[in-house]
């Protein structure tokens, strides 16, 4: 798996680095509703701006793509930006500064530049050019000369950094040509996805598309581009145009799916005719489903306010996984799940374990869980009442943590859930009743009753039954398939076969002189639901009803060295990726040692991070909340 790029493209999604009229950016979300949910080859024969591949690329990192334009400056840019990044924007500096002091004149002397022979400077002066000219309008003469006057903007900035490694990024690896849409049947294969974003069949007098090119686009290019279409549908490849929406258009691809989507008009000789116009995108593919029978979304996950989440954390941590070459990792202390989902969105096989019951299901419900959702009926039977139905929350906790309504809302549903046919909707269930409770708590804690921290938020005002509909709807809408065979354990770490994965990812409590790490207190309420209390014994008389903590090695700062000793020792076998932070225990330097013990490489990175709310490592509003967060990487 080219995992480097798997997960440095899925940081950041690069958006087109120049301005183009017709570009696709603003419809890339009705896009997603029509395009195929995975694909594996992409081949797309008009760039232009390339909106649409950096927004495949960010969604299937592990694309291969075949990129054409018959515009050579056009693909001169893209080979300059994929190769040469850092003197590009060199160039694009000088070329910014000169403009700011010296104004059109220097824009038309950079214009008249037409016959420039090194790639770097032409990419340059087309990349200037087009972000300092007249509407971003890429228009060249019959002699193929750039002729559009200069724009009224007298600092406009020709580019982004951020975006511009990002676009280099997603263009490593990326096959680009400038030749003629034709040459595509010779190079697609079976399954390969296409998307034609040809100039326009002009629905007004105005509309000037087509000159994109010294070649303009007539109407027997457009017949042949609909002959193209039905060669690749004939040999089984996934195809999309986008068009005009023109009776010639309809005409043209008559037989395949049309759909109309709605684009907000960028470029008109009118300003008063500015606002949305309908165009059309023709696939020889339907839409697919779900179970529902709504279109398909980009799965997300349902984060949480999880003590120690590592969820804005992810780029950091990310980046540093993308050097590794692995296929399988363990999350091995998973809590809210958020980064054993992420890798499994970057198609590693992901095993998850944490020993509190309510993250296994959380892991279960998201991580193991390929494809099953609950479905309408199964929403009704869980909200349906039930007479006999246990009484525990209710008897326990009535007024503690929620109202009376809400704990008989919770005991009804636990004897709903243990109806449920399948294990995976039982964790989905259970996943999403947690996340109820959770959002019904100021900080989403149990570690103190009544309405202290209430505010107000429309959050804690919500009856469970209404969270508790809202949550099913997350997790249904995490539910998506990597392809691999995905694992989610319950088990106290040190039970975990040592070599299950080739990466173990080490997420323990944090141990730190300023609070307790102690997950089971924190959050009993949720994890005793989970088992319904079975096996625990609530301690009556404390105020919150808790039961005595789960043991785990990475509870004080007296074992602290052991329990990490062990447990590098435990996973020996496998590259060992550590998060820890600089104000807890072991300390940094006595990390680095206990790793050395197993392993040859020892690197380790930084990055500041100030927890939000209930954190392992301070107590909230003092400022041992601010801290290095490190990751070790061993190996
Ligand atoms: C810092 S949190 C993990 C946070 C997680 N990476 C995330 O982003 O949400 C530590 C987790 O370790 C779990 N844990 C503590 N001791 C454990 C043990 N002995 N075995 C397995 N899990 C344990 C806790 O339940 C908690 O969820």
């Amino acid at each position: 798996m080219p995992f480097l790029q798997t997960v440095e493209v899925h940081r950041v999604e690069a958006r087109p680095f120049l301005k183009w009229a017709g570009g696709k950016s603003s419809l890339l979300n009705q896009f997603d509703q029509l395009f195929p949910r995975s694909v594996d080859r992409y081949i797309e024969p008009f760039l232009g701006g390339g909106a649409v591949f950096f927004h495949l690329k960010h969604r299937f990192p592990a694309m291969r793509a075949f990129l054409r334009d018959s515009n050579k400056e056009l693909i001169n840019c893209y080979r300059i930006v994929r190769d040469r990044p850092i003197e590009l924007m060199r160039w694009l500096d000088h070329h910014e500064k000169s403009f700011r002091s010296q104004g059109a004149e220097y824009y038309y002397r950079v214009r008249k530049e037409n016959h420039l022979t090194d790639d770097l400077a032409r990419a340059a002066r087309t990349i200037f050019l087009n972000k300092t000219c007249f509407n971003g309008l890429f228009r060249v003469n019959a002699r193929g000369e750039f002729n559009t006057p200069v724009g009224s903007n007298p600092s406009p900035s020709v580019y982004n950094r951020e975006n511009l490694l990002a676009a280099s990024a997603a263009l490593q690896d990326v096959q680009l040509e400038a030749e003629d849409f034709r040459n595509v049947v010779n190079q697609a294969r079976k399954g390969d996805f296409i998307y034609f974003d040809p100039p326009y069949i002009p629905i007004s007098a105005y509309s000037d598309f087509k000159r994109y090119t010294p070649d303009q686009f007539r109407e027997a290019d457009q017949v042949e581009l609909a002959r193209v279409f039905r060669e690749l549908d004939a040999k089984g490849c996934r195809v999309a145009l986008s068009g005009s929406d023109h009776a010639r258009t309809r005409q043209l691809y008559g037989g395949y799916h049309i759909h109309t989507v709605s684009a907000p008009r960028a470029i008109n000789c009118k300003g008063d005719k500015r606002g949305n116009i309908s165009e059309l995108l023709v696939t020889n593919f339907a839409v697919t489903t779900n179970r529902h029978g709504s279109l398909p979304r980009e799965p997300t996950f349902p984060e949480t306010k999880y003590m120690g989440s590592k969820q804005r954390l992810l780029p950091f941590i990310l980046k540093h996984f993308a050097g590794l070459k692995f296929n399988s990792v363990l999350d091995a202390f998973s809590g809210s799940g958020c980064v054993g989902y992420a890798l499994k969105q970057a198609g590693a096989e992901v095993f998850a374990n944490d020993f509190l019951h309510f993250c296994f299901h959380i892991a279960r419900a998201t991580i193991e869980n390929n494809t099953t959702l609950l479905g309408e009926e199964d929403i009704q039977n869980l909200l349906k009442p039930v007479r006999s139905a246990p009484t525990l929350v209710r008897d326990t906790y009535k007024g503690l943590f929620f109202d009376e309504a809400d704990c008989e809302f919770l005991d009804q549903l636990w004897a709903n859930i243990q109806r449920l046919d399948s294990p995976l909707k039982k964790s989905l269930a259970l996943a999403a009743a947690c996340r109820a409770c959770m959002k019904k708590r100021p900080r989403g804690l149990f570690t103190f009753t009544g309405r202290k921290g209430w505010d107000g938020r429309l959050d804690l005002k919500l009856s469970m039954r209404d969270q508790f509909v809202a949550a099913v709807t997350a997790f249904n809408n995490a539910v998506f398939s990597n392809g691999q065979e995905n694992r989610a354990f319950n088990e106290d770490v040190f039970e975990i076969p040592p070599a299950i994965a080739d990466v173990v990812y080490i997420d323990t409590p944090y141990i730190s002189p300023y609070s307790d790490c102690d997950y089971t207190r924190r959050y009993h309420f949720v994890e005793g639901y989970c088992r319904y209390w079975k096996g625990v014994e609530i301690m009556p008389d404390t105020t919150t009803k808790k039961f005595r903590s789960y043991e785990t090695a990475f509870a004080t700062h007296g074992g602290a060295r052991a329990a990490f000793q062990r447990l590098f020792h435990h996973f020996r076998r496998s590259i060992l990726v550590v998060s820890y932070s600089s104000n807890c225990l072991p300390t940094k330097s006595e990390m680095i040692e206990l790793l050395r013990q197993e392993k040859k490489s020892v690197v380790f990175y930084e990055a500041a991070h100030r927890y939000h709310s209930g954190n392992q490592a301070h107590k909230v509003g003092n400022n041992n909340s601010r801290a290095t967060e490190y990751l070790f990487v061993a190996q």
